[in-house]
C-alpha cells in the first residue's frame, strides 16, 4: 500500500496511516462481537449446537448464517454522488444514505423465513460484510477466525454454560456483548 500510486502519485502518508488504521480497527470489535454473539446464539439453542456438532450442517454455511443473524456492523453510510431514485425515494446528490444492516439482513424480500436461524441457509446473500467496492477486506480472515473458534467450542469434551446474564453494549456502530459470563464444564 505504501508504494501504491493513485493518478501517478504516491498516497499521502496520512492516507496510508488511515488505511492501516482502518484495517486494524475494522478487524477488532467486529470479530470480537460476532464471536461472542454467535456463541451466545448457539448456547441458547442446543438444537443448533447439536446439528453443528454432528456435522449435519457445514461450518462454512453456519458461519455465514451467524454473520447474518448477528449483523454486528450495524450500518454503512454513503454520500450520493448524483441524484437518483431508490426504492421509490428521491435521493439528491450530497444526501447521506445509511443502510441498516440488521434490518437488510432480515428483509423478507431477500431471505426466506428471515427470523429463523437456518445454519444451512442457501443462498445467503447477507450484507454483514458489506457489498461491492468496499466489501470487507478482512472477510476471509474473519470467517477463518470464527470458524476456528466455533470448531474449538464444539469440542465434544466441553460444554459451555452461561453463569449469569449477558450485557449488551450501547453503540450504533458495532452491536455486541460487553459481558457474557460462562464456564466450561467437562462432559
Ligand atoms: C465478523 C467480522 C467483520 C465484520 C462483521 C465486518 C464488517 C464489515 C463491513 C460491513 C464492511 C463494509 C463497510 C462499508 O461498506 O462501508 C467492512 C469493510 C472493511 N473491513 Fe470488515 N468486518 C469484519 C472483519 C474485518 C477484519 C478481520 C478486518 C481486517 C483484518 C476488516 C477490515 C475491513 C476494512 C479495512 C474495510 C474497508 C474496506 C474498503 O473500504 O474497501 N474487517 N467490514
Amino acid at each position: 500500500m505504501a508504494t501504491y500510486k493513485v493518478g501517478g502519485r504516491l498516497l499521502p502518508v496520512e492516507d496510508v496511516v488511515l488505511n492501516l488504521d482502518n484495517i486494524v480497527v475494522g478487524g477488532v470489535q467486529t470479530v470480537r462481537h460476532t464471536a461472542a454473539m454467535g456463541l451466545y446464539t448457539l448456547v441458547q439453542r442446543p438444537d443448533l449446537w447439536r446439528k453443528l456438532q454432528q456435522g449435519e450442517v457445514s461450518m462454512d454455511s453456519a458461519v455465514d448464517e451467524l454473520l447474518r443473524w448477528t449483523s454486528v456492523g450495524l450500518h454503512t453510510l454513503r454520500t450520493a454522488t448524483r441524484d437518483i431514485e431508490l426504492g421509490g425515494r428521491r435521493i439528491r446528490r450530497g444526501d447521506r444514505v445509511a443502510v441498516w444492516v440488521w434490518s437488510a439482513n432480515r428483509d423478507p424480500e431477500a431471505f426466506e423465513r428471515p427470523e429463523e436461524i437456518l445454519l444451512d441457509r442457501s443462498p445467503n446473500k447477507h450484507l454483514a460484510l458489506g457489498l461491492g467496492a468496499h466489501y470487507c477486506i478482512g472477510a476471509p480472515l474473519a470467517k477463518a477466525e470464527l470458524s476456528a473458534l466455533y470448531t474449538a467450542a464444539l469440542e465434544k469434551t466441553v460444554r459451555i454454560e452461561p453463569t449469569g446474564p449477558v450485557e449488551h453494549n450501547h453503540s450504533i456502530i458495532n452491536f455486541g456483548l460487553d459481558r457474557f459470563p460462562v464456564r466450561l464444564v467437562s462432559r
